[in-house]
């Protein structure tokens, strides 16, 4: 047997543990070979890849980023990308492809195997925790401590300050960082794509909490925040951090500074909760190749690994728990 796989997509820390995983265990139980190609779809549109062994793949699983290199973008954007992935398949005799992505990646997967039968198997992974189908992917969880980190930190110098913190956090469309490193980090507000955000509250529970005596405001923001207000939906587009900041120091008179995260949050070494579950991941990647549940994509759910059809994550974003969101603003925030 024959597995080939890719990282697609924007990296996230635990790709490699998965890597490591499907190597080791399709070497050592299966006695199947494994290649690896290069920067996700160009790797298997130009045929370049690895054949990977386990030596290939040790001491990797606390290394942040990829060891086969990722890319955005997939086949479906090239004339002859469609046809090149068939060829790759044919001409390299794989009984299946792993394709260890995010919600790009893996309904591209899918509709590679929906519309032109090729065997793919997802395995879902990215920092924003966004994909519809599993519980949690890995990379959220080492987002979400560098962001508490951060948080931690600020809140000393906002307090010696008199200041607020705007931080920004990454996540897409999604506020899944935002709202679990703004309750770990005990910040003043979070604000998240799913709840967009009035100016005017949020300058009164910031003013409220500087006139009420304490020193510091740390106000946590998703990237994908938009304003209640539609009229000023344009003014905050691409710069919605910023423009709270600004706004915030206007409104209030204390002093704002910007903290915007950006990719620090993607690199570096996974944390252990992210090495064991990619290293699960792969564990039943493994398994879906040999049983040929070809279409399917790891996934957790209730603590348990399970398969999914990779068809619901075409167009979908997972978004956070209101329910949970209100409840931590009503209890804690301000
Ligand atoms: O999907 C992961 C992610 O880090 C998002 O949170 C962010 O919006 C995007 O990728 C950034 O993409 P790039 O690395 O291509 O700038």
């Amino acid at each position: 047997m024959r597995i080939a796989m890719l990282t697609g997509g924007g990296d996230c820390p635990g790709l490699n543990a998965v890597i490591r995983t499907i190597v080791r265990k399709a070497e050592t139980q299966m006695g199947a070979e494994t290649i690896g190609f290069y920067d996700s779809w160009d790797g298997v549109v130009e045929q370049r890849y690895a054949l990977l062994k386990t030596n290939d793949v040790r001491g990797i699983a606390p290394r942040g980023g990829t060891i086969l290199g990722t890319r955005r973008g997939g086949p479906f954007d090239k004339k002859s990308g469609v046809a090149d992935v068939q060829r790759a398949v044919a001409d390299l005799q794989l009984d299946a492809l792993v394709v260890i992505g995010g919600n790009g990646s893996l309904t591209v997967a899918s509709r590679l195997f929906e519309e032109h039968g090729l065997p793919t198997i997802g395995v879902p992974k990215t920092i924003d925790n966004d994909v519809v189908g599993t519980d949690s992917t890995f990379g959220f969880q080492t987002a979400v401590q560098i962001a508490t980190d951060a948080i931690d930190r600020l809140h000393t110098t906002a307090e010696s300050h008199d200041r607020i913190l705007v931080v920004e956090v990454m996540g897409r469309d999604a506020g899944w960082i935002a709202l679990h490193a703004g309750i770990a980090g005990g910040a003043t507000a979070i604000v998240v794509p799913e709840d967009p955000f009035d100016i005017e509250t949020l300058t009164e529970i910031v003013r409220r909490r500087h006139d009420n005596g304490r020193y510091a405001s740390v106000v946590v923001v998703a990237e994908g925040a938009t304003p209640r207000d539609k009229s000023q939906v344009d003014v905050y587009k691409g710069n919605v951090s910023a423009v709270i900041a600004q706004e915030l120091q206007a409104r209030t008179g204390y002093e704002a500074r910007l903290v915007q995260l950006g990719h620090l949050q993607r690199g570096g070494t996974p944390t252990s909760y992210d090495r064991v579950l990619a290293t699960r991941f792969g564990l039943a990647a493994v398994d879906a190749c040999v049983n040929r549940e070809y279409g399917q994509m790891v996934v957790l759910r209730c603590g348990e690994i399970a398969r999914a059809s990779m068809k619901v994550t075409s167009g979908q974003t997972r978004t956070i728990n209101l329910d949970l969101y209100r409840d931590i603003v009503a209890s804690f925030v301000g």
